[in-house]
């Protein structure tokens, strides 16, 4: 439960890269580029503004049902990306970690994660959680068929979540979607619980530093109850 006027945890359904690129009348992997721009903005920008776990949907698991050319226009972008920022991504001690089921994600891009996965892993700043190829419900599935396969007969909320991927990032405080869309879209049901919600209209490519203050002025605004009343939570009663 994180009462704080910074969110520990920061979710953004990063949409919209298509629409930009057709208001210019380009192909839509010219709008998956400049998307990759502004990813490359605000990943500094939040470490900068004291964010400790940063989640960017990149790629779901429905994603896979787009046109072949998108799908691998997308995983270059994604190995140009870990190739151009690596050194920043040392720089700012930011630790690596993705989400998804990472096996399904092509050779070159998947060795490219798991190098700067590996390198990054001591790195104590900001945790950037990529979620590739991730679904929210392949996440809960993925949980439940780990604990088939263990000795556990039962479990609770909290030993549950020790089966979810990368247990140690806490539930999300703020989810940020672009675009205008106001739906989940199966990312992170489970952190999603009780977080902040906040959508704009702003496409992905376009969001920056500016939209990102707007987006944390506005959950510091926000009266976070987690089920009991105003004057419980004034008084500390937690
Ligand atoms: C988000 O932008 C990027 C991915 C889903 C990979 P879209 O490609 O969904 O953009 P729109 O929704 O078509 O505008
Ligand atoms: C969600 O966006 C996935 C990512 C941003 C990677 P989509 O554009 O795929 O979502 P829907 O299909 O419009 O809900
Ligand atoms: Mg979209």
């Amino acid at each position: 439960m994180n009462l704080n006027k910074t969110p520990l945890h920061v979710a953004i359904i990063m949409d919209g890269n298509g629409r930009w690129a057709k208001k210019r009348n380009l192909p839509r992997i010219f709008g998956h580029k400049a998307g990759m721009n502004a990813v490359e903005k605000i990943v500094p920008y939040a470490a900068k503004k004291g964010i400790k776990y940063l989640s960017l949907f990149a790629f779901s698991t429905e994603n896979w049902l787009r046109p072949k050319e998108e799908v691998e226009g997308l995983m270059e972008i994604l190995s140009e990306f870990i190739d151009k920022e690596f050194n920043k991504i040392m720089e700012n001690n930011i630790k690596i970690v993705v989400s998804g089921r990472l096996e399904q994600i092509p050779e070159i891009p998947r060795t490219k994660l798991l190098n700067l996965m590996e390198k990054s892993e001591k790195n104590r700043g900001m945790v950037l959680n990529l979620a590739l190829s991730y679904g929210g419900r392949s996440e809960i599935v993925d949980a439940v068929n780990k604990i088939i396969k263990s000795d556990i007969k039962e479990v609770q909320e909290d030993s549950f979540v020790k089966y979810l991927y990368n247990p140690e990032i806490p539930d999300v405080d703020l989810l940020i979607r672009t675009s205008g869309e106001m739906r989940i879209s199966n990312f992170m049901l489970w952190r999603l619980a009780y977080a902040e919600l906040y959508f704009t209209d702003v496409l992905w490519p376009d969001f920056n530093e500016e939209e990102f203050d707007k987006a944390l002025n506005d959950y510091a605004n926000r009266s976070r109850r987690f089920g009991m009343t105003d004057e419980q939570i004034e008084r500390g009663d937690i």
